[in-house]
């Protein structure tokens, strides 16, 4: 999503992007007092909605803001309709926060919430092809990462860690325990079981990575909601990331170590990844 969109939705208006502006008392823009969900379109209807639209509804009540999510899809097909994408592959990017108020902490009494979204073409690989080197990087988070709040400090400060360093992800250690990655989660492989952090509140609980769990139960692989150590991490026979846009990307590398010797990708970690591209071809079309 590195462009501007053609159009964005604010407050019951749809309005070219250079014309979408919040107050500065918006609490949003004070406090990243919001939450926030990316979900994409694919062959025309988008993939997981209800889970997605469900996600932004429970960490919207995890923060006390009153927000009707039953109104939103309408106002979605308008929007990609003005922006030419109605049916077209996509992502879209909705955030609601709390509104405009006087600046004060507390949340106050009547202030009403803020509608923003967005879509952009977006075409997702049928499989992600990219073999990703991650560094490792001290979770200096919160300890609410359940809550996709438009907070994303110590995500941004972590990805630019990355990015500085050519790597496509950073992987944030909790205590010495791996909990996931600056804007996906992560899985590894070890003699066949497959780990992730438990869901709970110190990470994300993706939507994909509730897929892929499904999928593991599908194929009879066992997985377990367990996190792995520092030390662990540089033993592990295979290591992915999932997310919505990333989908299922194998890690080659881990800071300086490599999982792998070649350019091929582990065969639980292939496994997983064909799995995930049926599951999307069937899930879309059946709708
Ligand atoms: N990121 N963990 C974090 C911290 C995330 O920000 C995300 C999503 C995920 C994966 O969640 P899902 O499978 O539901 O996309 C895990 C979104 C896409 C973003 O910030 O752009």
């Amino acid at each position: 999503m590195s462009n501007y969109p053609k159009k964005v939705y604010l407050n019951g208006e749809i309005l070219d992007y250079q014309n979408a502006k919040i107050s500065v008392f918006d609490r949003g823009f004070l406090f990243g007092d919001g939450i926030y969900e990316v979900m994409a379109q694919v062959n025309g209807s988008f993939f997981y909605e209800v889970e997605h639209l469900n996600r932004l509804a429970d960490c919207l009540q995890k923060i006390n803001i009153d927000f009707e999510i039953s109104t939103l899809s309408e106002k979605i097909n308008n929007l990609l309709s003005v922006s030419d994408l109605e049916g077209e592959d996509c992502l879209l990017y909705i955030q609601v926060t709390r509104g405009i108020a006087p600046r004060k902490h507390a949340y106050p009494n009547n202030s009403s919430p803020t509608l923003m979204m967005y879509a952009l073409p977006y075409k997702l690989p049928d499989i992600n092809q990219n073999h990703t080197a991650v560094v490792t990087v001290k979770d200096q988070r919160w300890h609410r990462c359940d809550i996709k709040t438009t907070s994303l400090l110590g995500n941004v400060m972590a990805n630019d860690y990355a990015s500085k360093q050519e790597a496509y992800e950073a992987i944030f250690i909790r205590d010495g325990r791996v909990t996931e990655a600056s804007h996906c989660n992560v899985f590894f492989v070890k003699d066949a079981i497959v780990y992730t952090h438990p869901a709970d509140e110190f990470i994300l609980n993706g939507i994909t990575r509730q897929q892929i769990i499904i999928l593991c139960d599908d194929l009879c692989i066992e997985v377990r909601e367990m996190a792995i150590s520092q030390e662990q991490l540089l033993s592990m026979d295979e290591a992915f990331l999932t997310g919505t846009t990333t989908q299922v990307a194998s890690i080659r590398q881990i800071n300086e170590y490599f999982l792998y010797q070649n350019d091929k990708v582990g065969p639980i970690t292939k496994k997983l990844q064909k799995a995930f591209l049926e599951l999307k071809n069937k899930k879309v079309n059946v709708q």
